[in-house]
């Protein structure tokens, strides 16, 4: 039977199962113990949506890094904006550092070559980044993306930190929006 549930004025679908979203992360989790084993990055979470499948991931890493958080904001409902704010910025030195960005999702890649520009104008010695979902028919940029759990069509989806106006990010399931409500 089909899962559906309501997020404020719309419906959503079972998309991918909660079981398939873990083991893409334990995929994800196998890679960076492996690539960062001998020179640990600084982990940059984006705030809020990463929150979620940062948790999940850092229970599964077995290198010591430090953490820091980044909050920027460019969706409004279920639309990307070109308006891109900085609302809580980074604090951590990043000059001459190896940076993995934690995201929870890569779209347009908006978001990602904003982060780009500002880590490297900061010193970063190398930045790469790891996404729970990315589209990549949404996607405008020639930047690799280097950790990838699940790749999803251009649809709006929502749960594992990834919401639509707030609310949604607790599921552990994914949902697709429901093209009936
Ligand atoms: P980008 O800058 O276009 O790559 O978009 C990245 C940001 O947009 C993510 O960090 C999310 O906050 C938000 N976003 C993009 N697609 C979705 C979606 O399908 N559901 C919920 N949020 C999304």
């Amino acid at each position: 039977m089909n899962k559906i549930i309501q997020l404020h004025d719309k419906k959503f679908i079972l998309f991918i199962p909660e079981q398939e979203i873990d083991q893409a992360i334990r995929t994800v989790a196998a890679q960076l113990n492996k690539d960062y084993q001998e020179d640990p990055p600084l982990i940059l979470v984006t705030l809020n949506g990463a929150i979620v499948f940062a948790a999940d991931l850092l229970k599964q890493i077995q290198f010591s890094s430090v953490l820091s958080c980044i909050k920027l904001s460019s969706y409004q409902g279920t639309q990307s904006t070109d308006n891109m704010k900085t609302l809580i910025g980074l604090n951590e030195d990043v000059n001459n550092k190896r940076v993995l960005i934690i995201e929870d999702i890569v779209d347009t890649g908006k978001t990602y070559q904003t982060l780009v520009e500002l880590l490297a104008d900061k010193g970063a010695r190398e930045i790469r980044i790891a996404t729970l979902t990315m589209k990549p028919d949404a996607y405008k940029l020639d930047l690799p993306v280097h950790y990838v759990g699940i790749n999803i069509p251009d649809k709006f989806v929502v749960g594992r930190g990834l919401d639509y106006d707030g609310l949604g990010r607790n599921l552990n399931d994914i949902y697709q929006l429901y093209l009936d409500s």
